[in-house]
């Protein structure tokens, strides 16, 4: 049990750095919950950020009609003094998730070894700096229906996304800050074992998986979050310049698998036209 636990660390450890490495915003926070860890021996954070630590924002400042040129500019913000809110739903934004495993039985009872929450998160420091509240709120989550991600088709029908993803059913928050800012909002995914209050929730008459089960499932699992993305073709003299791609990132700690790299740096896209 110990070992296992401090193997997951590692592991982690291993992950962040290559985070860091890549400029990637989304970080992987082993919760030191003991509870947690006497029951399943680990629990993942992923506090998906969106850009908000690399923020890289977009703006098309110009179209002055469609045969004109595209200016493409780029802007850094720093998030320290920018108290901007940004405002993300369906109509600019998605999100979806798979979790899965090499082992097939485990990978078709899924729900009986794992949970997944989705969260929008407000957290502010007090005045003093010495406490902070955080209100957290769950996002209701379903199958991905089709048209999401802004209407995609070719890359989520290469992700199979109707078939093997979950979204928010619904999405309208926003973002600001990060965690070097007094107040930040952003969404957090939480992976960790079954828990049967919140498989309750959905399914009812399923029931968690036994811990020793749980643990060991825990160890092969593999995670697939994507989002969308947009950036602004210049070349494109014809249509929207604005187009939509889909970024995924890749999380397990399957020692053989985290080694390849699956991790892209990602941006968040905002824009005006
Ligand atoms: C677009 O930019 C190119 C080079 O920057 C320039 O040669 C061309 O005249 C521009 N076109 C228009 C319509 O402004
Ligand atoms: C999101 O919520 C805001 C108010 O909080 C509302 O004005 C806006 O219309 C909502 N957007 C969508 C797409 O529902
Ligand atoms: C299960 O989830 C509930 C509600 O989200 C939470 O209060 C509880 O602490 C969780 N149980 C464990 C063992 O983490
Ligand atoms: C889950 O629901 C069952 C009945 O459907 C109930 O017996 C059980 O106490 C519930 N468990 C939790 C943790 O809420
Ligand atoms: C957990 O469940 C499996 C069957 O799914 C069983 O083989 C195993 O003995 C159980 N372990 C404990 C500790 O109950």
């Amino acid at each position: 049990m110990q070992n296992k636990s401090r193997n997951f660390r590692t592991v982690l450890a291993g992950y962040i750095r290559q985070q860091d490495q890549f400029g990637h915003p989304i970080s992987l926070r082993y919760k030191n919950n003991s509870t947690f860890k006497t029951f399943f021996g680990g629990f993942i954070t992923i506090l998906f950020r969106m850009g908000i630590i690399v923020f890289l924002v977009f703006e098309i400042m110009k179209v002055v009609d469609k045969k004109s040129n595209i200016t493409n500019s780029q802007y850094r913000r720093n998030l320290v003094e920018d108290r901007r809110q940004y405002q993300i739903d369906l109509t600019n934004f998605d999100l979806a998730y798979n979790v899965f495993s090499s082992d097939p039985i485990i990978t078709a009872n899924i729900d009986r070894y794992v949970s997944v929450q989705l969260q929008e998160v407000y957290f502010a420091w007090s005045k003093d700096g010495a406490s902070y509240t955080m209100d957290v709120k769950d996002l209701p989550l379903d199958k991905c229906p089709p048209g999401r991600f802004l209407g995609e088709t070719v890359q989520t029908d290469n992700f199979g996304l109707q078939f093997n993803y979950k979204c928010p059913t619904t999405l309208n928050t926003t973002l600001q800050g990060g965690f070097a800012t007094k107040e930040a909002r952003y969404i957090q995914v939480l992976v960790g074992g079954c828990n049967q209050s919140i498989l309750n929730k959905t399914k009812p008459n399923l029931k968690c998986a036994n811990d020793s089960d749980i643990i060991k499932a825990l160890d092969v699992l593999e995670l697939n979050l994507l989002t969308s993305n947009q950036f602004v073709d210049v070349n494109e003299r014809e249509g929207n310049p604005v187009k939509t791609i889909i970024k995924n990132f890749y999380a397990t700690k399957y020692i053989s698998i985290i080694k390849s790299n699956f991790f892209r740096k990602h941006n968040l896209l905002l824009y005006k036209s």
